[in-house]
């Protein structure tokens, strides 16, 4: 069952961390962001930080799922669930590291495509290294989706 949580949003924080190792910038876009979060259970074992940047206009600022529960299609439903609160003819943007090979898989296997890269993105923005995969982030590549 998927859901948006209005209050107490820190509730998820491990699962945010999960996707984004700041927690300073996870609470810079947790409270104007709309939260809907995958249960089961009684547990919160997914979730999807929708972002509205501009009209028209919306980011996936934070996308997870427990690693035991990820790869049974729980990430799709919260990109669709998040989609479906967004209309006709909005576009969606997503940023992730370039080395994630595996979230830009996840990415363009729910109908985004690349459209820009912002170089040393990691390097400028994080007071510690981030790590995925084993590697190194440096640069963020950007995907996008027009919503029909
Ligand atoms: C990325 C993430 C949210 C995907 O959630 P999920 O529930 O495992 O994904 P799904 O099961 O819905 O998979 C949907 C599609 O993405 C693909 N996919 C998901 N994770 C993948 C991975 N690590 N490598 C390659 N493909 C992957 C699936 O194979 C599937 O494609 P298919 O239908 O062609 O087989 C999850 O792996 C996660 O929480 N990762 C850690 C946090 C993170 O990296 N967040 C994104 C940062 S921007």
């Amino acid at each position: 069952m998927i859901k948006e949580i209005t209050q107490e949003k820190k509730q998820v924080l491990e699962l945010l961390l999960l996707a984004d190792p700041s927690q300073e910038m996870v609470e810079r876009y947790l409270e104007k962001g709309i939260l809907l979060v995958y249960e089961e259970r009684g547990e919160k074992i997914g979730e999807i930080v929708l972002y509205p940047v501009a009209p028209g206009e919306w980011e996936i600022k934070n996308i997870a799922v427990a690693p035991k529960a990820q790869k049974r299609g729980i990430g799709r439903l919260l990109l669709q669930a998040a989609q479906s609160r967004c209309l006709p003819g909005d576009r969606l943007i997503v940023g992730t590291a370039d080395i994630s090979r595996g979230a830009v898989h996840f990415y363009e296997s729910c109908g985004f495509v690349r459209y820009d890269v912002i170089k040393n993105f990691f390097v400028d923005n994080y007071p510690q290294p981030v790590i995925d995969e084993g590697e190194v982030c440096i640069d963020m590549v950007l995907l996008e989706k027009r919503i029909k």
